[in-house]
């Protein structure tokens, strides 16, 4: 096996960094494109195990990354815990129902209750283990509590989630039910995923950033924490919880293997400030991957040495959907003929 990535999580000497992209799946591979337009939806395709398990393994075939990740989405959970959503072309994911008062989170299941329905799933982790045959681990993945909680509020997507934020003014101890109610579900279903065979699991927090500090340290650290506590003792996890620098310090505590970082620090300095707590994985603005092959490498290059060892190299979010393929290859050739010992 390709073991690049696991052995940079459980801290071994590699000779170079393990590459891989966040929404590596999808998206940018017509491969993949080829798949879903045979499949009525998105979600059918991912309640499909054998299709979810081909586009899985799509890009480490096409691409040659150092890692598969599941193909899947975070809104799974909120659908087992009883909200419905549909994926709408160009405005992305749309709830038909949301929560908006305590009788709405009275209607929720949670825990194992929500993590059972979601079955497809560890199906298409078997059967993408099967397929694999080792050749490169497979990473599995939630949302995290408040990220989540976004959408189930908010009902989509949003720039400032003001309602879900509005709420947690409102009605604090409400939200911080619903939050344990995301975790308890969120908990069970990683353990499932890591029963099922994934070699390490990532808790996305994608909207960390618009929460102020205080306001993150109540209702979005919290439950990550208790999330990775719930884990399988030895279990590797990365955290991803962009835009959330003020909270480094807490981050740092927190007992994840990795944390995984977007492009709005610089490396050099991200890496004095994580050194010797936590591998750390990302910090390339995938803006990058739209430009020349030189801007590539030398973007690419100034990460790898500031990391030096301890380090996943990955985009700060996921890959854009309009993202050259030629940027991808070219980006995913310059880390892997990387070498630590030539510089
Ligand atoms: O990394 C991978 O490729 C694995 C699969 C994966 C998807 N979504 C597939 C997907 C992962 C890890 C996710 C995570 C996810 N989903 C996040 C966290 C990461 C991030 O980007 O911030 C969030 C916020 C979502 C919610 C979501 N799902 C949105 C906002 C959208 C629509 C816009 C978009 O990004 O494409 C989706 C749909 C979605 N999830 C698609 C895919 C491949 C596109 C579906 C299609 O039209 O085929």
């Amino acid at each position: 096996m390709n073991r690049l990535l696991l052995d940079v999580l459980d801290g071994k000497q590699t000779e170079r960094p393990p590459v891989w992209l966040m929404r590596q799946a999808g998206r940018i591979l017509p491969q993949y494109r080829a798949v879903r337009s045979k499949l009525r939806n998105f979600k059918e395709l991912v309640k499909t195990p054998d299709k979810a398990a081909e586009v899985t393994i799509q890009p480490v075939d096409e691409l040659g990354v150092d890692a598969a990740i599941l193909f899947s989405d975070i809104l799974v959970i909120p659908e087992a815990m009883g909200l419905d959503y549909e994926l709408i072309k160009n405005t992305g994911p749309v709830f038909t129902n949301v929560v908006s008062s305590k009788e709405d989170i009275d209607r929720l299941i949670e825990g194992d209750k929500a993590a059972e329905k979601i079955d497809y799933v560890f199906e298409t982790i078997t059967e993408v283990k099967k397929r694999l045959q080792d050749r490169v681990p497979l990473i599995g993945f939630c949302g995290a509590p408040w990220t989540l909680f976004c959408y189930m509020l908010e009902g989509h997507g949003s720039k400032t989630f003001s309602k879900a934020r509005r709420f947690l003014y409102q009605y604090p101890e409400e939200s911080k039910r619903l939050l344990d109610m995301i975790t308890s579900s969120s908990t069970a279903y990683l353990n499932r995923q890591l029963e099922a065979g994934v070699d390490t699991v990532q808790i996305f927090d994608s909207w960390a950033g618009v929460l102020g500090h205080e306001m993150y340290q109540e209702f979005g650290l919290p439950y990550i924490r208790r999330i990775l506590e719930g884990l399988p003792e030895g279990a590797r996890s990365i955290v991803f919880a962009k835009g959330a620098y003020t909270s480094l310090p807490e981050l740092k505590k927190l007992s994840c293997t990795a944390l995984s970082f977007d492009w709005m620090r610089t490396a050099d300095v991200l890496s004095k400030e994580v050194a010797g707590t936590k591998v750390i994985q990302g910090n390339l603005d995938p803006c990058v991957l739209y430009g020349s092959e030189e801007v590539i490498e030398a973007e690419a290059h100034r990460i790898l040495k500031a990391f030096h060892r301890g380090h996943i190299m990955n985009l700060g979010h996921g890959v854009y959907p309009d993202t050259p393929l030629e940027g991808v290859r070219h980006f995913v050739e310059t880390v892997k003929s990387f070498r630590y010992d030539s510089f």
